[in-house]
């Protein structure tokens, strides 16, 4: 299987991030129809523009809100009728509020879950079932090192990625059976928006080397991918530490 799937188009959701532009550059080099879904449809317009012209990429561009979870039925359901087959989706869409601002505003912390955790859920049991019934496809979502351990500068935003991580999983073993497969996608930190301006950051990745990381990831049927890859270690070390240690830490 190439990294397009079987056949058809790679749907990209949330394709204005900084982390889904550079999944849109590398599966346009490898020739795969791209549809961008975002709600910003101007700046994925220019997206598109720019893969056709340095790519001679078929990118169309679709309006998607994360938060709109009604509408996901009927928006998963189009890609499936005739004369349409998806090939996969990749999930870039994000949201990180403030920690301290989402333990004082409950809108916050609901954001944060809701764009992260919930809506996935949704929209990707909606897939998932499409997926099942052709038999082909593959499901990769951008989860986070955050969903490894509650630290108190980002528990909240964390929590919703763990959630993320174990639904994918379950996703995962549920789809196997019908050669659907789910990959999950662990970055560290990341230079685009989500971070610009955030202290503390370390051994930042530029979002191409995330890119090209998931582009191997859903060609090869990886399960679960750290990128950069020694973030597999730096996470071990930390899941490794008791929590009489941990909770005296300042992470
Ligand atoms: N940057 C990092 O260090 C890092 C590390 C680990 C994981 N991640 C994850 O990587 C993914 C991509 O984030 P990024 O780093 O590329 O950040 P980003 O550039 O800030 O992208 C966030 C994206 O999410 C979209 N979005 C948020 N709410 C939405 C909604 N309701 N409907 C549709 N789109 C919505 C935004 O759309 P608009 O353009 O319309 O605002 C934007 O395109 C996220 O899941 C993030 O949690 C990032």
């Amino acid at each position: 299987m190439s990294a397009k799937g079987d056949a058809g188009s790679v749907l990209i959701l949330g394709a204005t991030s900084g982390i889904g532009k550079a999944v849109a550059r590398r599966w346009a080099m490898d020739k795969a129809d791209l549809i961008l879904a975002a709600r910003d449809t101007a700046e994925a317009e220019r997206t598109a523009a720019d893969l056709r012209v340095r790519y001679g990429a078929k990118a169309r561009v679709v309006e998607f809100d994360a938060l709109k979870f009604k509408s996901f039925e009927q928006f998963a359901n189009g890609y499936f009728t005739d004369g349409c087959q998806l090939a996969g989706v990749v999930l870039c869409y994000g949201f990180m509020a403030d920690q301290i601002e989402a333990q004082k505003n409950p809108e916050a912390a609901r954001k944060t879950i809701d764009t992260n955790f919930t809506s996935p859920m949704l929209l990707m049991e909606q897939f998932a079932a499409q997926f099942e019934k052709i038999r082909s496809g593959f499901i990769c979502a951008v989860s986070s090192v955050a969903g490894d351990r509650g630290r108190q500068s980002n528990y909240i935003y964390g929590s919703s990625k763990a959630a993320l991580d174990t639904y994918l999983e379950g996703l995962r073993v549920r789809l196997f059976k019908s050669d659907v497969h789910v990959v999950t996608v662990k970055p560290g930190f990341v230079d685009t928006a989500m971070t610009w301006g955030l202290p503390g950051l370390f051994l930042v990745a530029k979002p191409e080397k995330v890119a090209d990381d998931m582009w191997k990831a859903v060609r090869h049927r990886r399960n679960k991918i750290y990128t950069p890859w020694f973030w597999r270690y730096i996470m071990l070390i930390i899941r490794s530490i008791p929590q009489v240690i941990f909770k005296r830490m300042k992470l």
